[in-house]
Parts: C-alpha cells; sequence; structure tokens
C-alpha cells in the first residue's frame, strides 16, 4: 500500500486566538491523505492531492430568529506549488466574500450543484504562501459566509420540541456529507482537519461541540455569550458538531460526563453511569483513550439517529433512556468509534463498514466487559437476525450485501455494514483465538490513529498481521468477507441456547398463543425485543389486544420494545395502536424507528396509505432532514 503523506509538517505551535493576522501559517499537525483509486472518495468536489484543508478556525453566530448561522471560516490550505486554486464543498451556503490574510479579495466560482454532494466552491489562492516540507505552500483565507435556515446539516427546534418548552435547541448532523451545508471546507473524511471554533450564542444558553471547551463563555453584553473550542487531534470534517440550548451538565467519572435539558438531566445521568468504566474497559481492549474527555449530550427526541460519536461530545438520542441501563449498548457503540471511525477512519463511504463493523464488533466487547458475556450474546444473536433480514430482503447475491461497497451500489443497509461486518470480527476472534484477534486489532488502531483507511488496507493488513500463512487466510475467507456478496459459510452464529427460554415462549404462543406475563416481567430487553420479533403473523385484534394488555406494550417506557410493538400492531392494521403511533410519530425524530413505522403503514394498502400521508404531513417539518429524506421515498402523495 503506497502512501504519500503530503506533508508531515513539524510547524509553529498552533495558538489560540482565531484572528487570521495573528495566526501561525499552518496548524501543528498535518494529518496525511491516502492517494490511492479504492480512496478516491466521489462525494467530495475537492482535490486533495493537489491542494487540501489543513486546519480550520469558525468564528460564527447562531441567529435563533433567522435560523440562520453565519460568520467567518478561515481556512489553512497546503497546496503543491503548481496549484492556483483549492476546491472546496458548499452545498447551499451563501458566500458574502472571500480575502486573504491582508484583507485582499480572492476571487472565486460556485459551481452547478448535484444534489446533496453541493456544489463545488473554487477560490484562487493567495500568491504568496509561507513554504511548507517537500516544496508545498500553507496558504491562509476567510471566507465570509451564512448558512441558511435550509441547511441539511442543522436543525433548529421549536421551544415546543423540546423537555422544557421555553428554549429554542439547535443541532448538528454532519456524518455523512452534511456538513458542506454549514461549513465551507473539504468534506471528505480521508482529508482531517484540525480546527477551532468561535460560537456566539443568546443567554441562556449553553453551546457545545466536538471540541474541547476552552473555559467559561465570554459575556458580550446584549444577552450574547461566546464559547471557544479547539481540536488539536486532525479529525474527519463529519466530526465537527455543534449543539446549543438550555442544557446542564453532570460529571460521572473523572474524564466523563453528560450534558442534557434540566428536565432530563437526572435520568440522563442514571442511564448513563456506567460511562467511565466503558472507557477504562475500552482502553484495556484496544488501547489507549486518546482523545481528554469523553462527555455526551442527550438531545431532544428529533435527533435523527440512536447516536453520532462526535469526538469527546457523543450525541444521543433521549429514547435510548430505559430507566434501567438496558439499552447502553449504545453508549459502547458511540465510544467505540473513538477508535473505530475518529482514530481510524474509512476513506471513503463505500468502506464504512470500517467505522461501523468494527464498531458493532468492539461495542458487543465493551457490553460483556461491562455487563457480562449472557448480554453481549443475546445482543449479537439480535444482530444475527438483521443479517438474516438484509440478505432476506436483498437476496444473497445481491451487490449491495458486500462490506466493500463500490460506488454506484445500492447498499443493503444497516443489516450489513453494521451486523455483517461485526460478524465478520467476530468469526475471526473465534477463528484465530480472542488473545491474537486482540492484539491484531490494537495495532490497526495504533498503527493507523488519525489516518484513513481502506478495504485493501485492512485487507492486507489482515494477511500481514493476523493470520499466520496464506492458507489461513483462505480458511478464513477473509476475501469473501469483505468482497462478495452474502454470509460465508464459516460464520461463527453465536450459541442459540442464551435465547433458549424466551424461543420457547415464542414458539408457544405461536401454536397456543398462551402468554406468561410474570416470565416476561423477568425478561432482560434483549429477550423481550426477540421475543416480540417472534410473534406470529397474521395476529387478530384479539390476539394484539390481550398481548398489550398482559404485557403492557403500549405502555412500555423501553423505547425499542414500544417500537417492536407498534410495528408488529400496524403490520396487522389494530387500530387501537394507529393513534399511540400517531403521538409517537409525532414526538420521536429517530429515522430508526420513524422510517419503519411509515414503510409499514405504507404496506397496508389503503388503509395504512391514508394514515401514513395524514400523519406525515403533520409531522414531517418536526424532523431532521435525514430523517425527511428518508421518509419522502415511502411516503409519496396517492396517484
Ligand atoms: N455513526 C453512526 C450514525 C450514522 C451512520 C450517521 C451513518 C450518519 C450516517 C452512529 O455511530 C450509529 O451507528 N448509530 C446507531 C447506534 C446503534 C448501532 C447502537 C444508531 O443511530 O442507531
Ligand atoms: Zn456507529
Amino acid at each position: 500500500m503506497r502512501r504519500i503523506t503530503l506533508a508531515v509538517a513539524a510547524l509553529m505551535a498552533t495558538s489560540a486566538c482565531t484572528t487570521m493576522a495573528e495566526h501561525p501559517a499552518g496548524p501543528a499537525i498535518v494529518a496525511p491523505i491516502l492517494t490511492t483509486p479504492d480512496a478516491r472518495d466521489s462525494s467530495t468536489y475537492a482535490r486533495p492531492e493537489e491542494a487540501r484543508v489543513t486546519h480550520l478556525a469558525l468564528d460564527l453566530a447562531l441567529d435563533f430568529a433567522a435560523r440562520r448561522v453565519g460568520g467567518t471560516a478561515d481556512l489553512t490550505v497546503l497546496a503543491r506549488p503548481d496549484i492556483r486554486s483549492v476546491v472546496l464543498d458548499s452545498d447551499g451556503l451563501q458566500i458574502a466574500r472571500i480575502t486573504d490574510a491582508g484583507g485582499n479579495e480572492l476571487p472565486f466560482t460556485l459551481g452547478a450543484a448535484a444534489g446533496e454532494k453541493g456544489a463545488p466552491l473554487t477560490v484562487a489562492l493567495p500568491a504568496e504562501g509561507t513554504p511548507a516540507a517537500d516544496g508545498q505552500r500553507f496558504h491562509r483565507l476567510r471566507i465570509q459566509y451564512t448558512a441558511p435556515a435550509s441547511a441539511s446539516a442543522l436543525q433548529w427546534l421549536t421551544p415546543e420540541q423540546t423537555a422544557g418548552k421555553q428554549h429554542p435547541f439547535l443541532f448538528s448532523q454532519g456524518q455523512a456529507i452534511l456538513n458542506r451545508s454549514w461549513i465551507p471546507t473539504q468534506d471528505s473524511p480521508g482529508i482531517r482537519q484540525t480546527w477551532e471554533a468561535r460560537i456566539t450564542a443568546p443567554a441562556p444558553l449553553d453551546v457545545v461541540m466536538s471540541g474541547i471547551s476552552q473555559g467559561a463563555p465570554e459575556n458580550l453584553g446584549h444577552g450574547r455569550r461566546a464559547f471557544r473550542f479547539r481540536m488539536d487531534q486532525p479529525v474527519a470534517p463529519y466530526l465537527i458538531a455543534i449543539a446549543a440550548g438550555d442544557i446542564d451538565f453532570r460529571a460521572i467519572g473523572r474524564r466523563t460526563g453528560v450534558w442534557a435539558e434540566p428536565a432530563m438531566l437526572d435520568r440522563a445521568h442514571y442511564e448513563v453511569a456506567d460511562t467511565e468504566r466503558m472507557v477504562e474497559a475500552a482502553e484495556r481492549l484496544y488501547g489507549p483513550y486518546r482523545w481528554g474527555r469523553y462527555d455526551m449530550i442527550v438531545l431532544p427526541p428529533a435527533f435523527p439517529y440512536g447516536g453520532m460519536e462526535n469526538p469527546v461530545m457523543t450525541f444521543l438520542t433521549p429514547t435510548f433512556i430505559a430507566g434501567d441501563r438496558s439499552l447502553t449498548g449504545l453508549v459502547a457503540h458511540e465510544l467505540a468509534h473513538s477508535w473505530s471511525g475518529n482514530l481510524v477512519t474509512n476513506a471513503v463511504w463505500g468502506d464504512s463498514w470500517l467505522n461501523e463493523g468494527v464498531t458493532s464488533y468492539f461495542e458487543s466487547r465493551i457490553s460483556e466487559e461491562i455487563y457480562g458475556e449472557k448480554r453481549a450474546v443475546q445482543e449479537a444473536l439480535l444482530s444475527m437476525t438483521e443479517i438474516d433480514n438484509a440478505l432476506a430482503e436483498v437476496g444473497a447475491n445481491a451487490p449491495g450485501t458486500a462490506l466493500h461497497q463500490p460506488d454506484g451500489v445500492e447498499s443493503a443497509g444497516s443489516g450489513i455494514i453494521y451486523d455483517k461486518g461485526a460478524a465478520f470480527l467476530r468469526t475471526l476472534e473465534h477463528g484465530v483465538g480472542r488473545q491474537r484477534f486482540d492484539a491484531w486489532l490494537r495495532q490497526w488502531f495504533d498503527k493507523h490513529a488519525f489516518q484513513p483507511a481502506t478495504s485493501r488496507m485492512i485487507y492486507e493488513d489482515m494477511r500481514a498481521n493476523l493470520v499466520r500463512s496464506p492458507a489461513e487466510a483462505e480458511q478464513l475467507m477473509i476475501r469473501q468477507w469483505i468482497y462478495e456478496p452474502g454470509l460465508p459459510a464459516n460464520v461463527y452464529r453465536p450459541d442459540a441456547s442464551a435465547f433458549a427460554a424466551v424461543d420457547n415462549a415464542a414458539h408457544a404462543y405461536a401454536a397456543t398463543r398462551s402468554l406468561d406475563a410474570a416470565a416476561w416481567a423477568g425478561w432482560s430487553s434483549a429477550e423481550r425485543q426477540r421475543f416480540l420479533q417472534r410473534l406470529p403473523a397474521g395476529l387478530a385484534a384479539a390476539d394484539l389486544a390481550r398481548l398489550d394488555e398482559t404485557l403492557g406494550l403500549s405502555r412500555s417506557g423501553n423505547n425499542e420494545e414500544l417500537f417492536l410493538w407498534l410495528n408488529t400492531a400496524l403490520k396487522n392494521r389494530y387500530e387501537p395502536a394507529v393513534p399511540q403511533a400517531e403521538r409517537f410519530l409525532g414526538s420521536v425524530g429517530r429515522t430508526k424507528f420513524v422510517r419503519p413505522l411509515f414503510a409499514t403503514l405504507m404496506g397496508q394498502g389503503a388503509w395504512g396509505q391514508v394514515i401514513a400521508r395524514r400523519i406525515y404531513a403533520r409531522t414531517r417539518p418536526s424532523y431532521h432532514a435525514v430523517t425527511q429524506s428518508a421518509v419522502d421515498r415511502i411516503v409519496r402523495p396517492a396517484g
């Protein structure tokens, strides 16, 4: 594997100031980029081998009334001496002017927009520049811009969409290619950048970002405050994130804590109380946590994902709060991304199994450490069902069921990227033994820390550092796992006896409709989910009424269980579930729940389609752009 470092430049240390004139020529760390064909990112306009952003300094004001973010972005660009312009990504940014460090105008052009990829923003580089390694030059440019209310990364919540109901809220979601809608930079996971930010917001709102907070906010008068952040490790730009709202913080351990709205903080803090121990367990498994703090923010329920691994500030949906820490695999997952994803990052989105599959495996190992083997095995079994479902849906020969996804191939979804990815590593672990596997995975993280990676690289690394012979690589079917569709024959399947009791109960229910409320009450959440997934098709209204009555499903405080109940009920056109579903869809924006419920309704003929269209007409404005575009593809107007 040939990897070119454009320049690992040892330059002056960065300073904390954000004025361009005082800012040194370049950041201390310039991360290498990959230039092999398998690392070419088709979702960026950037040409990093010519000119690349190495550092970003934002100075932005949050305007809640107009739902706009505006200000300046100072970019440090490292360019070849023969290159006269730099290409950035922009999706809908309104560019007022671009200048060099001396305030001189720099010409720029905004090309034609192509869907969510946005448009290329090509900026002339200042003539001079500061010499860097390999004859390259550092250039500085300042972009004055506004991200409009339509910026797809940002969701501006009304007070009604928060727990407190008094103040508005803002959060961003960058992955995969949404950050170009509020930050003018090269938005590609293989182009790592250090960054700093100064953000102003109206009191009493607090601002958090995916960087280390630089002390207490500064009072600016007129009811505004300024917050400062720095990320001194080079990160993929999709990992820059912001949230602002009426939020408070509570510590968990020495380097862990949680932010949430005051009304949510007690429940949030209780749910994530295992986090410090999770960090310790993760470090024992695969090496030091390299980011300093690990904090989390529990967002309002409109957040479109379960969680997002924004460095030093994981973003979480409140829907994982069950009151019993039964859904905290989510926290283990986002924490694990601090290694798989944030340290070692997929260079292209077609290799996102390197982020999500490796993380899902790592998550399971953390769960085993914190909650024991039984819970970990049960969660792994639920994950196996997801693979089986994905393969059943698109067929085991569908190209989208390979881990590595070439451009233009439609992915079969998370059952492949997450679950088949995790099953691959679990198969390797059982093939070579845990000790050898763990030593290999740890060296993979260490060797590629703060760098991008591809399927080809992990494939070659497995052949070089995991197996003892080419024959062993063959026997483990490593190439098939990464590059071929379907599920290789050597897949390690966790022992299903971990679900023996619940599987027996599901059989009994299917055969005789027998229900055991006492057994249900004693089950783990994974067991309850297994049972609900195994309910027979074609349940009558009376069956559903008795299920709900006996097991209290529609009153469940566990959203994974509530979702499975609603989905089953709607599949059986159970009228009493419609208002329940409507309430759920009106408050929760998590795509994983929202999309399947609408899909189920749309699959129920005119009965469900009328309901889906009615509900969606009302709830669509409350969803993030990610959820909207997912549901737009499902809920289509009649005719
Ligand atoms: N990084 C993902 C979320 C994501 C994936 C955002 C793809 C945009 C594009 C995050 O780590 C994740 O996987 N979240 C899951 C958590 C679950 C697997 C525990 C989710 O949101 O449900
Ligand atoms: Zn993930």
